[in-house]
């Protein structure tokens, strides 16, 4: 226990964090959350009402705080997405993904590939904050590699830009996802800027919150792949933090959670869709339990809710 509570995020995750994943994060005690992101360009020029857009703009009643996630490269295609973003009055800020590793986004310079040119990234975050009147974050890594850590330089950037907070991911995006995030680097991070930090990677617990807001004395916690699966780990942080007890759900919990996230995908993709879509998820809910492997191949040859049903029923706590 830390004895210090603070806001704890689920971070944007490309593929995942729908509205309807995200509303149920909500409910179990995220602080806010993020769309999954959407290029800057891309949506200035699709032909308007594009379906993806659609989709991956769309919010549910009942979610908390939501912020929109855009990647690109020129500064003149954030500043007008920030701008037609913040007239829909759905998002409570704009984030700026700094990160993403995937060859698909850095070979067009986009993500983590700005690292590499902090007076750059100070151009873009002061472009979107030019043409919004909503709070302009970045989401940023440590630096294209080893030999390139620019984190410091980037997040003073934005901070000058205008930025109102940043999120640092521990890595660089040469790590992709492997070995295991630097939270002293995360720190120096906070200890060099007066704008709010938030901290993340590797955060799957109760105790690793807290060893995070602990060496880092960062202001707020993101939270990405521990929640795949296991939205309750808001309320298993919150209440470490808290110093209060925490109850794991039953697997009755955990099933009827999973079945209502499939239900809610149906009625806004259809069945057929929402199985298909569903099926990590499911494998995530499942994960850890007795005969979950074998469960796991035959749901995803599931082609209906009553099918996925029946199977999730022969698992137990
Ligand atoms: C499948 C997946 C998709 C992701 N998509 C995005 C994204 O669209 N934007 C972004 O800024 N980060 C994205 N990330 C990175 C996460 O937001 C987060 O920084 C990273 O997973 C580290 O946090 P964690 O250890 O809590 O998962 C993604 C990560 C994963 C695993």
């Amino acid at each position: 226990m830390s004895g210090r509570d603070v806001p704890v995020y689920l971070a944007p995750m490309a593929g995942i964090t729908d509205c309807v994943f995200r509303r149920l994060c909500f409910e179990h005690g995220c602080d806010g959350a993020t769309t999954e992101m959407i290029s800057a360009q891309g949506y200035m020029t699709a032909p308007k009402a594009l379906e993806a857009y659609g989709s991956l703009l769309k919010i549910l009643p009942g979610e908390g705080p939501v912020t929109a996630q855009i990647f690109g490269r020129e500064p003149k295609w954030f500043a007008m997405a920030a701008d037609v973003l913040t007239q829909l009055q759905l998002f409570a800020g704009i984030d700026i993904n700094m990160g993403c590793p995937a060859h698909k986004v850095t070979g067009g310079g986009n993500g983590s590939a700005l690292m590499r040119d902090p007076d750059l990234c100070g151009r873009i975050v002061e472009a979107a904050v030019k043409n919004t009147v909503l709070p302009v974050t970045v989401k940023m890594r440590l630096g294209w590699s080893g030999d390139s850590v620019t984190v410091m330089e980037v997040a003073r950037a934005a901070e000058e830009a205008g930025a109102s907070g940043i999120t640092v991911h521990g890595r660089t995006r040469d790590q992709f996802y492997s070995g295991k995030a630097d939270r002293e680097m995360i720190g120096r991070v906070k200890a060099a800027v007066k704008i709010p930090v938030c901290a993340n990677g590797d955060i799957d617990s109760g105790k690793s919150a807290v060893d995070m807001l602990e060496t880092t004395g960062c202001d707020s916690l993101a939270v990405g792949r521990a929640a795949l699966g296991n939205p309750w780990i808001f309320e298993e942080i919150h209440a470490y933090l808290r110093g209060e007890e925490y109850r794991r759900p039953s697997y009755a919990e955990v099933m009827a959670t999973a079945l209502r996230q499939a239900e809610e995908m149906a009625e806004w993709k259809g069945e057929h869709r929402a199985v298909l879509e569903m099926r990590k998820h499911f494998s995530w809910y499942i994960a850890f339990r007795r005969g979950a492997a074998r469960l796991r191949t035959r749901i995803n040859c599931a082609e209906s809710l009553d099918e996925v049903r029946s199977l999730l029923s022969e698992l137990g706590d």
